[in-house]
């Protein structure tokens, strides 16, 4: 991937024009995004039910950000270019680092760091529908009843693990960082060198629930081929919309087009193990926007586009005829930490 990166970058310059413009603010679409329908109840509440994930999350990154955040000196520093006094109560932050509810004086406050809502959608509606087996006992509702159950959980913001698009775009929404003033001028990095399977098997993975427990069970090496493929094409969709949001020549949109230009070599390299049309379809409305300052409708237009193809590979695919790609999925060694059990 950092040798992708590095060979696009002449390339990537050279697309990017000069232009002077102004910071247009903030503004990314989380799954925290939907706290104004929805609000957060907090992972002590999921404990109540679910132990052995959340002792898996207590062992991982994301949990000890909550702590660690607030103490780090390079926090406090681009807080302070930001012209911000507290990093836990500025909403700039708040997204990408930690769980937040409402306060009474309309403010919001951080409850944890990135947390089980974070990734599974803000709760209070949908806690108790999906756990409630339609107001029956388990194992005694219809299978129309459960279909029932899983379709209002999600219209009420529950991100499932069945919907991979989703929550793999819920991923890099925090780990691409497309504000370009907390780049710039923050000092922030621009994103993390996200890839989905190595991030979501190491520290991350919590398959403990449908087998009470027993094991925390690796992605299938199907599920994992999918997975890859996804993670290039949600990739490609953020970097897109990332490079729609440069209005000046300078480190953000540099590292944005580097990035959107090695997610499309990425997915074209994928096309040619793979040969399916979806692929194709994604590489040329991903061609389609040039990847320049100030073009953010192109871009979003050619993003949306990626998205929507996207998501039909994810329903139409389980990964069982993409054995072509075995050799370039991640090894194991390469997964980002282990999880605590
Ligand atoms: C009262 C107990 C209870 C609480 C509290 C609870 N859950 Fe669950 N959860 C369940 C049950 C029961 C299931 C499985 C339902 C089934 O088998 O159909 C489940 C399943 C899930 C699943 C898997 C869904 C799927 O698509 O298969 C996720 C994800 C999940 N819960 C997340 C959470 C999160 C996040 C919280 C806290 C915001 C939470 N749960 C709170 C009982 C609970
Ligand atoms: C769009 C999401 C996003 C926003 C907004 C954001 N961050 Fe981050 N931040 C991240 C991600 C993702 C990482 C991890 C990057 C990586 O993988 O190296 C990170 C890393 C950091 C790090 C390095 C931490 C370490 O342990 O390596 C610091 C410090 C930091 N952020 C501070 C801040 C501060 C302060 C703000 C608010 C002014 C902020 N961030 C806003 C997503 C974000
Ligand atoms: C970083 C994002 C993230 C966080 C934080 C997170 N989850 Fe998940 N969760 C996922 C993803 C992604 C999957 C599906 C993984 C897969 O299919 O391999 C999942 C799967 C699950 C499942 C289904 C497990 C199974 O056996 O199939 C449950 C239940 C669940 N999460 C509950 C929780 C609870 C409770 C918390 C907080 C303690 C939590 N999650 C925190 C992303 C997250
Ligand atoms: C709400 C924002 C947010 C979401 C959603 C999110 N992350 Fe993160 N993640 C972060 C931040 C911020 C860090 C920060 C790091 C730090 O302090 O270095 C991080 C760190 C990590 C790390 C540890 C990285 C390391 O360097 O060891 C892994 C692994 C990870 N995330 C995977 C995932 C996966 C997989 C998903 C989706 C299933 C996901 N994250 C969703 C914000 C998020």
């Amino acid at each position: 991937m950092n040798r992708q990166l590095e060979n696009s970058t002449a390339a990537a310059i050279a697309a990017l024009v000069l232009a002077v413009c102004l910071f247009t603010g903030p503004g990314t679409a989380l799954a925290q995004g939907d706290g104004d329908r929805f609000k957060v109840i907090g992972p002590t509440k999921c404990a109540e039910c679910h132990k052995a994930e959340t002792e898996v999350w207590k062992g991982t990154t994301h949990h000890a950000l909550f702590t660690d955040l607030t103490r780090s000196k390079e926090a406090n520093q681009i807080a302070e270019r930001m012209g911000m006094r507290r990093i836990k109560s500025e909403s700039l932050c708040l997204d990408c680092h930690f769980t937040t509810v409402a306060t009474e004086g309309g403010g919001r406050e951080a409850i944890a760091g990135v947390s089980c809502e974070s990734c599974h959608g803000p709760a209070s509606v949908w806690q108790p529908i999906h756990s409630g087996f339609s107001g029956k006992k388990e194992g005694q509702e219809t299978p129309a009843e459960i279909a029932t159950r899983w379709e209002k959980s999600e219209a009420a913001g529950m991100i499932r693990p069945k919907d991979m698009y989703r929550w793999a775009k819920n991923c890099f929404s925090c780990h691409v960082v497309p504000q370009e003033k907390l780049v710039n001028t923050g000092g922030h990095r621009a994103g993390s060198p996200f890839e989905l399977v190595a991030w979501s098997q190491g520290e991350v993975r919590h398959n403990l629930w449908y087998n009470k427990g027993a094991i925390n069970e690796p992605a299938s090496r199907e599920t994992k081929r999918l997975m890859f493929v996804v993670g290039r094409a949600v990739e490609l969709e953020t970097s897109l919309r990332a490079v729609g949001k440069a209005t000046e020549r300078a480190g953000y949109a540099v590292a944005m087009a580097k990035r959107a230009q090695a997610a499309r070599q990425a997915v074209d390299a994928l096309y040619g193990y793979l040969k399916i049309d979806e692929l194709k379809q994604i590489s040329t409305a991903a061609n389609s926007a040039g990847l320049k300052l100030n073009n953010e409708a192109a871009l979003s237009a050619a993003a949306d586009e990626v998205g929507a193809v996207t998501r039909k590979i994810v329903e139409k695919y389980d990964g069982s005829t993409f054995g072509a790609i075995d050799g370039v999925l991640p090894p194991e060694s390469a997964y980002k930490g282990k999880p605590a059990r």
